[in-house]
């Protein structure tokens, strides 16, 4: 029963006021000033003008017109949650990373899911990417694992990542279509870039259409390092396998869904998690050395070529659980700030060009998107783990370092000198050895953008292999440039001249003589497919 904590309507002019007592505690202002009624701005006279004086008034309205911050520039919507990893296989033989040693023992988590290219109020199942950013808090600082559910990427350097958003996001001038795929700029800018095409597979298969964010993997995408004591480095990519198995919508489904339920792939995680059904992955890793990225068909520091799992098989070393929902959307799923660069002792980069310019770009955008240096202060952003250092100052500094001693070397001894290098424990860069001219190239291992687009495309089931000839031909007629079209079946000659054939013929276009399909059509499958 609330109705003893009503004042008298009538008194007050009609308007409801709930009133502090009891175990009902008083509403303040940020200051912490006592509120005596928050319905009614302050005024000259029952019909006067309102008052400057009102300053809880304009404290109110002040905060409330600050509340939006720029919403990231891509991966804009996301969902996420908190659990835990815990290690099943201790990688200790490969590296000292602090949370691959004890098998058993559990690191806090927190993961945030998202679509690339739709703004923050975008529908949960556009044909998209989806990332699949791990925050883990090691208890030798946060290593974010930035994945997305597609083991490569569009493009192999990352100075071509503002052109492919840029042509990905609604078309600056209309400021439509919002769904990323289907327009003139993506397919120009794709038909242009001939390494999209293995991720272009990808984005018009069934993986683009999540069932929901418990039934997809996630990939590290690039090659990593792991770096045991000794300095010695041996190459890494990492997969998360969901538990769940993999499915995926079709589009038919995926449209509807949208339609009456923009927030499916949200609700699906809010309502598993608070029903104790928590969602789980494995974590598996391909361990690889020199002579293997040697031999290999294809360059390890391409993000558009995988490692096929054939060549070498995942070794499982630990399993992802989430279990507790957030309990405030903005503090925590929309302030985290997920970093390529941030990795512990024993975890290292590779040369991959489009990682060093990830590990660049985060935390520019960060900086920004957060309101200057000091976002690690932010709870769902600190580590866990002792922290010490001498930075200090700038916008929302809630740590300065203590006493009068902000720099070092300095002689003030032990007990007031503050913290100190630890050659011992603190992280070493693998030493990479490095030659040869500055310039601007993209390396010859770098340059067979199909044979791997192709081993997908075959990769698939018929079925599944019709749902990719149905999204291209879908996405490619809603692109109104003819020349843009054949350009990107020209393409898919290189792929597989079936399904150029397949696409060619959807959207009515004759193929460049000679090219003739050298398998039966796509389109050849029975009338009756129950999944489209
Ligand atoms: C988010 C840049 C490629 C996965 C972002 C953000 C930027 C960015 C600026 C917004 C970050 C924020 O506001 O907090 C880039 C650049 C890339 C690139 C420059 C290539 C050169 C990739 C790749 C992956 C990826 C290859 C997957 C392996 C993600 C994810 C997020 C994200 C998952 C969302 C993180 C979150 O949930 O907060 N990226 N990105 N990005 N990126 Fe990338």
């Amino acid at each position: 029963d609330i109705s003893f904590t009503y004042a008298d309507p009538q008194a007050a002019g009609g308007e409801t006021h709930q009133v502090a007592g009891g175990d009902i505690p008083t509403l303040t202002t940020q200051q912490g000033i006592p509120v005596a009624d928050d319905q009614n701005s302050l005024k000259q006279g029952a019909r006067g003008p309102t008052l400057l004086e009102d300053f809880h008034f304009r404290e109110k309205m002040f905060h409330f017109d600050h509340e939006r911050i720029p919403e990231r520039v891509v991966h804009a919507r996301g969902y996420g949650a908190h659990g835990y990893f815990e290690l099943t296989d201790s990688l200790s033989d490969v590296t000292r990373a602090d949370v691959f040693q004890r098998v058993g023992e559990r690191t806090p988590a927190f993961v945030r899911f998202s679509t690339v290219a739709g703004s923050k109020g975008s529908v949960d199942l556009a044909r998209d990417v989806r990332g699949f950013a791990v925050k883990l808090y090691t208890q030798e600082g946060n290593w974010d694992l930035v994945g997305n559910n597609i083991p490569v990427f569009f493009i192999q350097d990352a100075i071509k990542f503002p052109d492919l958003i840029h042509a990905a996001k609604p078309e600056p001038d209309r400021a439509f279509p919002q769904a990323q795929t289907a327009h003139d700029n993506f397919w120009d800018f794709v038909s242009l870039t001939p390494e999209a095409f293995h991720m272009i597979m990808w984005t018009m298969s069934d993986r683009a259409l999540p069932r929901s964010f418990r039934t997809m993997e996630g990939f590290g995408v690039h090659t990593f390092r792991l770096v045991d004591a000794k300095g010695k480095s041996t190459f890494v990519k990492f997969h998360w396998k969901p538990k769940q198995g993999l499915q995926s919508v079709v589009w038919n489904e995926a449209v509807k869904i949208n339609g009456a339920d923009p927030d499916f792939h949200r609700r699906d995680l809010w309502d598993a998690i608070n029903a104790g059904d928590f969602p789980e992955w494995d974590l598996g890793v391909q361990l690889f050395d020199d002579a293997f990225a040697d031999s290999f068909d294809f360059d390890v520091l391409d993000a558009t070529k995988l490692i096929p799992e054939e060549l070498v098989p995942i070794r499982v070393v630990g399993r992802l659980v989430l279990d507790r929902v957030v309990d405030n959307f903005f503090a925590e799923t929309e302030q985290v700030a997920f970093c390529t660069q941030n990795v512990p002792p024993g975890i290292d980069f590779s040369n991959d060009p489009l990682l060093q310019g990830r590990n660049f770009s985060y935390l520019d955008t960060q900086i920004k998107r957060l309101g200057g240096p000091n976002f690690t202060h932010i709870p769902i952003n600190a580590p866990k783990c002792p922290m010490h250092h001498f930075q200090q100052d700038g916008h929302m500094a809630m740590h300065n370092p203590k006493g009068r001693v902000n720099y070092e070397p300095n002689s003030w001894g032990a007990t007031q000198g503050g913290p100190r290098e630890d050659p011992a424990r603190g992280f070493i860069s693998f030493a990479e050895e490095a030659d040869g001219p500055k310039q601007r190239v993209r390396s010859e291992t770098f340059a067979d953008h199909y044979s791997q687009a192709r081993q997908f495309f075959v990769s698939q089931v018929q079925i599944e292999q019709k749902h990719i000839s149905d999204a291209l031909v879908f996405e490619l007629s809603k692109v109104e440039r003819p020349d843009i079209r054949s350009r990107t079946v020209s393409h898919l000659l290189h792929i597989d001249p079936g399904l150029a054939a397949t696409v060619a013929d959807g959207l009515g276009i004759s193929l460049p003589d000679g090219a003739v399909a050298a398998r039966q059509p796509i389109t050849d499958l029975p009338a009756s497919d129950p999944l489209s």
